[in-house]
């Protein structure tokens, strides 16, 4: 798959995995559920930041100048209402000053496809580092229409980060949006006929909110 698709990145820990296995897990309560993509989205942002570019200058230590590093681009994370809300503050517990916009987009459950409720972006998207958040990559509706809606924005640097992708879903992204990368915690078999990835970890809105 890592051949197949270069832009798709399996984020492969063991950290990652016990706590993917808390989220499919289908006696995991909403509470331990959140806590476990708190935690899986702070590993993805360590790794999706991996190669923001800096800007130097000087800092004064009580000892001596000496050179100081801050980001070169603000970044913006963009969840994809409801789902991509769980992932937000795994995200904001290492990179505290990013700007938060939204996307509302539900799936419709008999044709799949994903309709738009809501938007609400930062100004300065377009000179921003983008991370779309939404924890299932299934057939790819969602993520690709949010690419396309954040595209028609203005914004140029824009990452996708989820939980659970299912190849459907990363073939039809990378068809749509070639250049985008996808960071994903796990890499799953198939979606099923209702659209659900195998095994996956169920509705990940209604895991999250106990909406069930
Ligand atoms: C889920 C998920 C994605 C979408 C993925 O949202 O959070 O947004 O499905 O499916 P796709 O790749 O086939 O488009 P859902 O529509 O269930 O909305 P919710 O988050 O409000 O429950
Ligand atoms: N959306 C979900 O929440 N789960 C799936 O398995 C597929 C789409």
């Amino acid at each position: 798959m890592q051949n197949k698709y270069p832009n798709f990145l399996l984020v492969d820990h063991p950290l990652v995995k016990k706590d993917i296995t808390i989220l499919r897990d289908e006696t995991t309560k909403p509470d331990t559920f959140r806590e476990a993509v708190k935690r899986i989205s702070t590993v993805l942002a360590v790794n999706i930041s991996s190669d923001f570019l800096l800007s130097t200058f000087k800092v004064k230590t009580p000892l001596e100048q000496t050179k100081g590093f801050s980001l070169k681009q603000e970044i913006v994370l963009v969840p994809v209402l409801r789902a991509g809300l769980g992932m937000v503050s795994g995200f904001l517990a290492i990179i505290p000053d990013a700007k938060v916009g939204h996307i509302g987009l539900e799936r419709n459950e008999k044709t799949l496809k994903p309709a738009e409720y809501y938007n609400k972006t930062p100004r300065n998207i377009d000179s921003s580092e983008v991370i779309l958040l939404d924890p299932m990559l299934a057939t790819g509706g969602s993520a690709s229409s949010a690419i396309s809606f954040l595209k028609k924005r203005g914004a140029k640097k824009i990452v996708f980060a989820c939980l659970v992708a299912a190849p459907e879903g990363i073939k039809k992204l990378s068809a749509d949006h070639p250049e985008i990368k996808i960071f994903s915690a796990a890499l799953d078999r198939k979606l099923n006929n209702r659209g659900y990835i195998l095994p996956g970890l169920g509705d990940a809105g209604d895991r999250t909110f106990g909406t069930l």
